[in-house]
């Protein structure tokens, strides 16, 4: 069993603890379904307040719905087609305060009110990206993105075919 820990008082701290922690369960595993799976896991107990967190994989130039935790979701979304399309399309994360107000966005899941999609890019190429849904309007701040954009370089290589 693997036991998130943190201490984390402020948000910074937290991202930190969640990066070491990402690396420690990645690092020199080839296999990126398991790298993702366990990355959704720690992200959904380590966040406060997400309804949703995981990836979609650039399949063929699509996006297929990878390993996540919370709901059922979307199966596929082509770029440029809602929050995830349109960070895979232009290679740009997506940090939308009220998900309701973004034209195209797909709601998989009603509860959603603010998302954040941050690309996955390796040597070039779209791998994935990685999703965080939350109920909460405004729940993702600059702060969180610059966490994601972190964990996606670090996982970059470890998900890469
Ligand atoms: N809302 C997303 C679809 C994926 S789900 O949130 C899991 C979007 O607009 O791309």
């Amino acid at each position: 069993m693997y036991d998130f820990k943190t201490t984390a008082t402020d948000k910074p701290a937290l991202w930190r603890d969640l990066l070491l922690a990402a690396d420690g369960l990645t690092a020199g595993e080839p296999d990126a379904v398991a790298n993702m799976a366990n990355v959704a896991a720690l992200l959904w107990e380590g966040l406060p307040d997400l309804n949703w967190a995981g990836f979609y994989r650039n399949v063929g130039g699509e996006l297929v719905l990878g390993p996540f935790q919370g709901r059922a979701a979307c199966i596929r979304i082509p770029f440029g087609k809602g929050v995830c399309g349109t960070a895979a399309a232009s290679r740009t994360p997506q940090r939308v305060d009220d998900v309701r107000a973004f034209p195209g966005h797909i709601a998989c899941d009603s509860a959603s009110a603010s998302e954040l999609v941050v690309p996955i890019v390796h040597n070039g190429a779209l791998i994935s990206v990685i999703d965080l849904d939350s109920p909460l309007e405004g729940r993702f701040d600059k702060e969180d993105e610059a966490g994601c954009l972190e964990l996606a370089r670090l996982l970059a290589p470890r998900l890469a075919p």
